[in-house]
């Protein structure tokens, strides 16, 4: 569907440097139906929805391993503190609250740098690695 748009508009875009540089006057018929399509692209891209995958989450949870999976979730840097246990969490869950840190809207440092530093995609394949985690299951190998 994508490539087939991007097919038409580059014939469209191709047609339009070809009129602007000749200096012919441009019909507003392309022009109409060059910027329909640009919306129409946008609007695909933004629908298009991000799957996450836990195979994937999997090697990319370093980061949170320190903090996240040590026993009693607590951390020592700077001071004590409890690290919420996030395995068995819901995807949905993990990720609006990643996009919350990254946004700003939760404010604790440490994760707003972490979740600053991970691509949508990043997100949907942690968020998946971490709802898929039982009481059972086996320790991360990356541990
Ligand atoms: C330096 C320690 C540290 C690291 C590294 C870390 N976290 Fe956190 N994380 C925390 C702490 C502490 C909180 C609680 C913060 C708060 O009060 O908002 C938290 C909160 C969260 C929450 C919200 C949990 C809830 O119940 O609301 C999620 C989700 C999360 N972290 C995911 C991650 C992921 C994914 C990574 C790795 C990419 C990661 N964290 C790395 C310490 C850490």
């Amino acid at each position: 569907m994508v490539i087939h748009y991007t097919n038409i508009l580059q014939v469209l875009s191709n047609k339009l440097t070809k009129m602007m540089k000749t200096n012919v006057t441009v019909p507003h018929k392309l022009i109409f139906s060059l910027s329909l399509i640009f919306s129409t692209l946008s609007f695909s891209s933004q629908a298009a929805e991000i799957k996450g995958n836990p195979e994937a989450g999997a090697s990319k949870v370093r980061l949170c391993i320190g903090c996240h999976a040590i026993p009693g979730y607590r951390s020592s840097v700077p001071e004590i503190y409890t690290v919420p246990m996030i395995g068995g969490q819901t995807s949905g869950y993990i990720v609006s609250s990643l996009q919350a840190y990254k946004k700003g809207e939760r404010k604790h440092p440490t994760m707003r740098s972490v979740a600053g530093s991970l691509s949508d995609q990043d997100m949907a394949d942690i968020a998946e690695y971490y709802a898929a985690q039982t009481a059972t299951s086996s320790p991360n190998k990356l541990k």
